[in-house]
């Protein structure tokens, strides 16, 4: 049997105040929707301390000397919690025996054309019960929330099939439902072209499906563009659907192969376009203006040896940069935020204020959550996590965990136990 976690117990009505950080990340202003990452340098990350009222909502950017609980945060860095916005959990299994083929130099298009990839994870979701897939999730979302994450997307993708898929998006929200944090859910329903369908015939299937993922919760529509899967018609079509029954848009695009996938996506005012490994040069200016995140995913690059996005180009030319895990068995078998915090930021040529900004609040954006969370500021829910050093360490101590605890809504729901005594009543 598996062990329910309480979670989202009701408040419990205490102040906490957070005292004597060596540094607090806030915004520049209230209210921010997402922050263009050229302007990443206007976050403040100066010492301090904040206050959670008993709403469990940030209620002042100070310290509060009466609050009910006290933690101590000499010499930690004080963050918002990190938002995960492209995840493809709950899934089925591993494929370790695929990484060492790509590693040996067998191309991950011949991986999925004989089968594995996509389609074997497919195969492993179908044959594996439904507490067995959320056993295996519950385990990665305490990972995660272990390395800081605090909110995180879930994708549909594996199920291929309508049942499947529509199976996925129940699973997610029942995950949702077992662990500490909170969670979206997207349904990737052209992830691969199912066996018995053409991409035509399998979208005539997704336009079928789209209410029943809604009333299962889903907030957001994906599509994987590229030439072994769907093609840029079916993101216009995906694009259609997605505005016709009011989800956000998000596409898997220019990861592999240069599909020009930026001005349909744009058309549809996409949400968000992730990987973009491969982005035709001149697609940079239109997707940096335009208010669809460029979602960068250097886990995914790096483990499947794809090109570098042109982070600096995107950012200098105005684009919101989101930095997430691709948390998935093939491609991106990385759940830690910090260390795609470390890879980006090498990779990409991040500062740690850009890379701090694409993990919290625009990533918040891309989930549609930014009123809720994604930066600490009065108002917004009291999801935050505690370093054990300061911020510049993530990226410089490369694989090393420094999340010394993480709140949710205020409450303490992973605390490592070298750091509980910072935490103290009255
Ligand atoms: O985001 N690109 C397509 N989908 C996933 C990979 C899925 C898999 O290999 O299982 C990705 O990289
Ligand atoms: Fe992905």
């Amino acid at each position: 049997m598996h062990r329910r976690r309480a979670r989202r117990r009701p408040a419990k009505h205490v102040t906490t105040s957070f005292d004597n950080a060596a540094q607090v990340l806030t915004p520049p202003e209230a209210g921010l929707p997402y922050l263009r990452t050229h302007r990443a340098n206007e976050f403040n990350l100066d010492p301090g301390g904040i206050t959670v009222g008993d709403d469990g909502n940030v209620a002042a950017l100070e310290p509060t000397k009466t609050a009910d609980v006290h933690v101590d945060a000499t010499g930690c860095a004080l963050l918002p919690g990190f938002v995960d916005c492209h995840t493809h959990l709950p899934f089925a299994g591993w494929r370790a025996q695929e990484y060492e083929q790509k590693v040996t130099g067998v191309p991950y298009e011949e991986i999925a054309r004989s089968g594995g990839g996509i389609a074997s994870s497919a195969k492993a979701l179908r044959e594996t019960p439904d507490e067995a897939v959320l056993e295996q999730a519950r385990e990665l979302a305490g990972e995660m929330l272990a390395t800081g994450t605090t909110t995180f997307e879930c994708k549909s993708g594996y199920g291929l099939s309508c049942d499947g898929e529509l199976r996925s998006i129940k699973l997610a929200g029942r995950l949702d439902e077992q662990i500490h944090q909170q969670t979206t859910r997207t349904a990737l329903l052209a992830h691969a072209v199912p066996n018995g369908y053409t991409a035509d015939t399998w979208m005539d299937e997704v336009e079928a499906m789209v209410p029943d993922a809604v009333r299962a919760g889903a907030t957001a529509l994906d599509i994987f563009v590229e030439s072994i899967a769907f093609g840029v018609e079916h993101l216009d079509r995906m694009g259609t659907l997605a505005t016709d029954h009011n989800l956000l848009l998000r596409a898997h695009a220019e990861q592999l192969s240069t599909m020009r996938s930026v001005p349909i996506a744009l058309k549809h005012h996409a949400r968000s376009l992730d990987h973009l490994s491969v982005i035709h040069p001149d697609d940079v200016q239109p997707l940096a203006s335009s208010d669809t995140a460029a979602v960068l995913l250097p886990g995914a690059e790096f483990m499947n040896k794809e090109a570098t996005a042109p982070a600096r180009g995107l950012i200098e030319a105005g684009a919101v940069v989101v930095l997430a895990t691709d948390a998935n068995p093939g491609t991106s078998p990385v759940f830690s935020l910090p260390t795609i915090i470390g890879l980006g930021v090498r990779r990409y040529g991040l500062s740690t204020k850009e890379a701090l900004l694409a993990v919290t609040l625009n990533s918040a954006y891309v989930i549609d959550r930014a009123r809720q969370t994604g930066s600490i500021e009065p108002g917004k829910r009291a999801d935050l996590i505690l370093l054990d050093c300061p911020a510049e360490h993530i990226a410089y101590r490369l694989g090393r965990n420094p999340v010394a605890a993480a709140f949710v809504a205020g409450e303490p729901v992973y605390v490592r136990p070298d750091a509980a005594w910072r935490i103290m009543q009255g």
